[in-house]
């Protein structure tokens, strides 16, 4: 875990990992694939990563998971990036949102993963909240067909949260699934205060994904976390 003293510097720290990372892929491959997570955390970086000089109209942006609602309701992730990152200079990237017409995940799902073909993969970067109960993107603990979203060769699955403190209303939800996660070149984890902190050391000491599903993460060459006590 990278310890950052402060706010200032864990939103330049993370901006300038995800930056750098997608600098390099598309110096490589002349693209760049950016997968986001909603929740309040990254809110501060999006606005950051924004006003950053990169080639954006190489770089391809698409959601970690989303809620089941509306792109206008205050509970959807593409509307929290479409308000804090998709502006300024990353305006000109392209983005992928997961909510579709459909009524549900489930029926969404071959259409959602048709898109995010076109995305390059393994994606290059995805920057992943964690939960105190230790679900990130919408991999929620005891979450029915999490082991389907835990071990297939789709990129995203349908899921349906069990309602707790953290889930919320919205247990309807779509997500990246664990194989499209663990196989990012660059996968980093922003995380802010004491709760959060005793969460990462439980779900690095936890044996059972289904219990922490962000345990399957933690040890991958390409992982890094980003915690500051703010
Ligand atoms: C979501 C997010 C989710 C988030 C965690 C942490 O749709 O809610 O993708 O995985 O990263 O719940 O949320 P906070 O940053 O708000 O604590």
């Amino acid at each position: 875990m990278i310890l950052c003293e402060t706010q200032d510097q864990w939103e330049h720290e993370i901006t300038s990992a995800i930056s750098n990372a997608l600098q390099a892929a598309i110096k490589l491959r002349g693209k760049a694939s950016l997968v986001v997570s909603g929740g309040s955390t990254p809110k501060p970086i999006y606005e950051l990563l924004s006003q950053e000089d990169l080639d954006w109209k190489n770089v391809h942006i698409a959601l970690a998971d989303e809620r089941w609602v509306e792109p206008d309701h205050p509970a959807s992730n593409e509307k929290l990036i479409r308000e804090t990152l998709l502006k300024n200079k990353a305006k000109a990237a392209s983005f992928i949102p997961m909510k579709t017409a459909h009524t549900s995940p489930q029926e969404a799902v071959t259409f959602v993963n048709e898109a995010y073909k076109t995305l390059s993969f393994p994606f290059d970067v995805v920057l992943l909240g964690m939960g105190p109960d230790g679900h990130t993107a919408s991999l929620f603990p005891h979450a029915a067909s999490l082991s389907l979203a835990l071990n297939t060769e789709d990129i995203v699955a349908p899921i349906k949260a069990q309602k707790s403190g953290v889930t919320g209303v919205h247990l309807d939800r779509m997500t990246l699934t664990g194989p499209s996660i663990a196989t990012t070149r660059t996968i980093i984890l922003a995380l802010k205060g004491q709760e959060k902190k005793k969460a990462y050391n439980q779900a690095n000491i936890c044996q059972d994904a289904h219990e922490m599903p962000v345990s399957l993460f933690l040890k991958a060459d390409n992982f890094n976390a980003y915690w500051t006590p703010s």
